[in-house]
């Protein structure tokens, strides 16, 4: 190898034995060559009802089929097909409560709380293709109710139980549910999030929903509407059967069957509802989670991302179960009731891999090395880090006090479009604290310029990906259009995916993420949009104008900005100020509270009307504004 420029870390010789994959080039080199021949291979390694006629069909690009043809269900790959064997018996989810409680389920186990949920929801009247919306704590009801849905081909939607009325409201609307499945409500850091409230609100402005599932978590009052609202507990005492029995049969699906929606944040308010699939997302998942994470039987695996995103959904329910490992799952706050708790699990439950974002790794990191080193942290193999640039030195410190310099760190980059890893290293890959390396097997990836022309070695420029893989996003829900001019429109004669990330690649072809350059903000991790802050602002009656920015923040990343033109008969104060950050987080979720709101009398716009965000960006750090020809004065 030769040798690679600037601070890299070299995986030892114990980690280089027992990785899955030892040659990074060869195989990518292969993948790229003839890759669906490489899709194919990976597709074998789960189980077909009947196996695909083609592996990808491009003939309505951008619309891309996967295994096309296949007859499969992910439930069948991530339960049933374990059944057969030992892992019946194996660990399939260790939970743990924030009051400390503890349940464990091994596949067995798991199979029956499925399969009893998934009657529970047939005698609701939930068939194949229709949608459920989820709106969850972090419980194992919320994993056992997402796969009870796709074992009867139901299509779950699952909202992050964070989110407020209006957002909640919004995405039942769009998937047009007539079921929600919730709780009555969820702990956090010792505190009770009243979801069924919110439930009860959203469901007014909900026509479609005919009925609410509450399973009960933390015992609270809550109100219950005759007729409409049914207590799960209850539901699984009646004596209620599937047409083929108490078993309740894991439908057979077309591979490109939908599995899911899963809300993102976008341009306009409207959040897009990404589709994904039962073939091609298994398949996807499954592979980047075996190759990434080096998984191996006597693994306990432990990602502490909320299954509500599509990190949960990808790597704490899906790819993990399908590849038979040991899912870990956490509900509360990292640092309640002490800065201990996350290395007090790790030693508890011996966790071999541990895989968190930035954020996390960045507020741990505040409390010093003395909370982690009172623990037993040596049944680490590998860490890993997601949903935003890792800053040198919290990679510095993951490495050094948590993984003691014995475990790399896999920085994977992806998207809630991508359905799983996109560039990661792998266990063997020396690695460059910040960068995510390279492109996962079937990937290629360029940095370019508006014109498609790839920018100059270390230059910043545009991501885009080249060619289509398996865990792809098929479409937005309800809104074809929209996926076609949002992802593929700005690099349509290439037919390259546009990510809306910045980038650059170094001489030795590691990358860089910079960060978004669209209209998303990434704020602790979670993906949110401009337009949805500032509708929140405007909503407010104070409020004329908004526009709402990103800027770096130590701990979060970014942190949100807003600058608002109040009506007339509204005078600035400090109070208002207050009143308006409420509202925003009230509207749309706590973790969309801006930071800090500037009153102003005007905003920088284009002639046509459009707020320069960009402009206030540079203005806010002190930057040199650029072109500004199309500012309208
Ligand atoms: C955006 C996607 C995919 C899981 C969680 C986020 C940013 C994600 C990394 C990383 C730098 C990253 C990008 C991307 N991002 N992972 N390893 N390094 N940036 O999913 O909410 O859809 O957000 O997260 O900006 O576009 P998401």
């Amino acid at each position: 190898m030769s040798k690679l420029e600037g601070e890299v870390y070299y995986p030892s010789k114990e980690v280089v034995a027992r990785a899955n994959v030892k040659d990074y080039d060869s195989l990518y080199e292969r993948s790229i060559k003839d890759r669906e021949g490489f899709w194919a291979e990976e597709a074998e390694k789960l189980e077909w009802f009947k196996k695909w006629d083609k592996v990808l069909d491009d003939s309505q690009k951008p619309f891309y089929k996967w295994f096309v043809g296949g007859k499969f269900n992910i439930v069948h790959n991530a339960i049933d097909r374990h059944l057969k064997t030992w892992r019946r018996n194996k660990l399939a989810l260790i939970w743990e409560g924030e009051p400390g409680d503890l349940r464990t389920f091994s596949y067995h186990a798991l199979n029956r709380e499925v399969s009893s949920f998934a009657r529970i929801l047939h005698s609701m009247g939930v068939r194949k293709g229709d949608t459920v919306t989820i709106y969850m704590p972090q419980i194992p009801e919320l994993a056992f109710a997402m796969l009870a849905c796709a074992k009867i081909g139901a299509v779950h939607s699952v909202v992050y139980g964070g989110f407020s009325v209006e957002a909640l409201a919004e995405r039942i609307a769009d998937a047009r549910s007539r079921v929600v499945v919730t709780a009555d409500g969820g702990f956090r850091r010792g505190k009770i999030t009243d979801l069924k409230k919110t439930v009860d609100e959203a469901i007014k402005r909900s026509p479609t929903v005919e009925s609410c599932i509450v399973v009960r978590r933390t015992g609270h009052e809550v109100y219950m509407e005759s007729g409409r609202d049914f207590w799960y507990h209850d539901l699984q005492q009646l004596p209620i059967a599937c047409p083929d029995g108490q078993e309740c049969k894991t439908e057979v699906m077309d591979a490109e069957d939908p599995l899911f929606i899963l809300y993102t944040s976008g341009t306009t308010g409207k959040p897009k509802g990404q589709v994904h699939t039962h073939g091609g997302y298994a398949v996807y998942t499954s592979t980047t989670h075996r190759y990434v994470f080096d998984i191996k039987e006597e693994d306990r695996w432990w990602c502490a991302a909320d299954p509500g995103w599509i990190t949960g959904h990808s790597y704490i329910v899906y790819g993990p179960l399908i590849n038979g490992a040991t899912v870990m799952m956490y509900e509360g706050a990292p640092n309640y009731p002490y800065p201990n708790r996350w290395w007090k699990m790790i030693e508890k439950y011996g966790i071999t891999i541990l895989y968190t974002s930035p954020t996390a790794i960045r507020g741990l990191m505040r409390f010093g090395d003395d909370w982690p080193k009172r623990y037993d942290l040596s049944s680490l193999r590998l860490l890993g880090s997601v949903g935003e640039p890792i800053n040198p030195e919290a990679w510095r410190w993951y490495y050094e006090v948590i993984g003691q310099k014995r475990c790399p760190i896999m920085d994977t980059w992806w998207q809630t479009e991508t359905g799983g890893f996109m560039i990661t290293p792998l266990p063997i890959t020396p690695l460059k604290p910040g960068s995510a390396t390279k492109p996962f097997f079937g990937n290629e990836v360029a940095v370019v310029d508006d014109e498609g022309n790839e920018v100059l070695v270390g230059e910043e420029g545009k991501l885009v990906i080249k060619n289509p893989w398996p865990g792809m996003a098929r479409t937005i829900y309800g809104d074809p259009d929209r996926y076609v001019q949002t992802y593929w429109k700005d690099y349509e004669k290439q037919g390259w995916y546009k990510t809306g990330d910045s980038a650059r690649i170094d001489k030795d072809g590691y990358v860089w993420i910079i960060g978004r350059i669209d209209d998303v903000i990434k704020v602790s991790g979670y993906r949110l949009g401009t337009a949805e802050i500032e509708s929140a602002l405007v909503s407010h009656p104070a409020v004329a104008e908004a526009a709402a920015i990103g800027l770096p923040h130590e701990l979060k990343g970014n942190a949100i900005h807003a600058y608002v033109i109040l009506k007339q008969g509204f005078t600035p104060s400090p109070r208002l100020e207050q009143e308006l950050k409420d509202h925003v987080a009230s509207e749309v979720g706590p973790i969309a509270r801006p930071e800090d709101i500037q009153f102003v009398e005007s905003l920088p716009k284009t002639r046509s009307g459009k707020i320069m965000r960009r402009v206030l960006k540079a203005k806010a750090l002190g930057k040199d504004v650029g072109d500004l020809s199309t500012l309208e004065d």
